[in-house]
């Protein structure tokens, strides 16, 4: 039986799948949503295939038991390395990141697409397949950035530390000649500044958050609401509370976040 009412569930490792929520709002207003953020167990980045799923699949049950409609797996990490999984075990639709990523990188006609992303996801050659399946014609060079996330949880979206840091991992792709880049990590959107600063102006950044939501309000349309009414409540539960998750949190909302839990899953 189809599930049409409750709210969208997200999930991520911590603050970055934010970007995606806020897509989402922008996209359906109405629509409740509940966002787990693993904080207490972030970074994912770093962790081998099967803790990953272990925790995704962890998150995903912790939401479905809150009787979601939906589930988003903006964890760029966990939807490389366990959408598939999720999706088997969850009783309603599950939507990740990697693919609707790729279809907005192809969208830009680029015939060089650079992936950035943590180990993980570079390891696990989600993007790269998905990359190969969907633009066959297109060549792909996928590089790790590790030290991106903590760039970002620091709020160094437009730092000279940032700057330098890019160019160490990006000059290798910007000398292949990469028209775009896949922002394939939460986290890299709030580079952006930086970023944008030594890719310079022709190298399209890709952010998978609006592809996201559109894939979303297209492919299961029956499910949500996307009309500009009242706005939804967005609730947001954390494994572990932190004043950082608070600071970044209201720097990508653009409003302080209210509904804030501490769950233990
Ligand atoms: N959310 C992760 C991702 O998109 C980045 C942070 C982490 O390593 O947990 O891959």
């Amino acid at each position: 039986m189809t599930v049409t009412s409750g709210p969208i569930g997200i999930f991520d490792s911590g603050v970055g799948g934010l970007t995606v929520l806020k897509a989402l709002r922008e996209r359906m207003p109405g629509e409740q949503y509940i966002y787990l953020g693993d904080t207490a167990r972030l970074p994912y980045g770093t962790k081998t295939e099967d803790t990953v799923r272990r925790y995704a699949l962890n998150a995903a049950a912790h939401l479905n038991r809150h009787q979601v409609k939906l589930l988003v797996v903006a964890c760029n990490t966990a939807s490389s390395f366990a959408l598939n999984e999720v999706a088997a075990a969850s009783p309603v639709p599950v939507v990740g990141v990697v693919q609707p990523g790729v279809r907005a990188a192809l969208v830009t006609d680029a015939k060089r697409i650079g992936v950035i992303g943590t180990e993980g996801t570079i390891r696990s050659a989600a993007y790269q397949e998905s990359l190969a399946q969907l633009g066959p014609a297109v060549e792909v060079r996928a590089v790790p950035c590790p030290l991106f996330v903590p760039l970002a949880e620091e709020g160094w979206g437009d730092h000279p530390v940032t700057d330098q840091v890019a160019r160490h991992y990006l000059t290798p792709l910007l000398e292949w000649r990469a028209g775009a880049l896949i922002l394939a990590c939460t986290h890299y959107p709030l580079l952006r500044t930086s970023l944008r600063r030594v890719v310079g102006p022709d190298v399209h950044l890709v952010d998978s958050a609006s592809a996201v939501a559109d894939t979303v309000a297209s492919e299961h349309a029956e499910l949500v609401d996307t009309s500009h009414g009242k706005e939804g409540d967005v609730h947001i539960q954390l494994t572990d509370a932190s004043d950082r998750f608070l600071r970044i949190a209201t720097a990508i909302l653009g409003h302080k976040p209210d509904h804030i839990e501490v769950v233990d899953i």
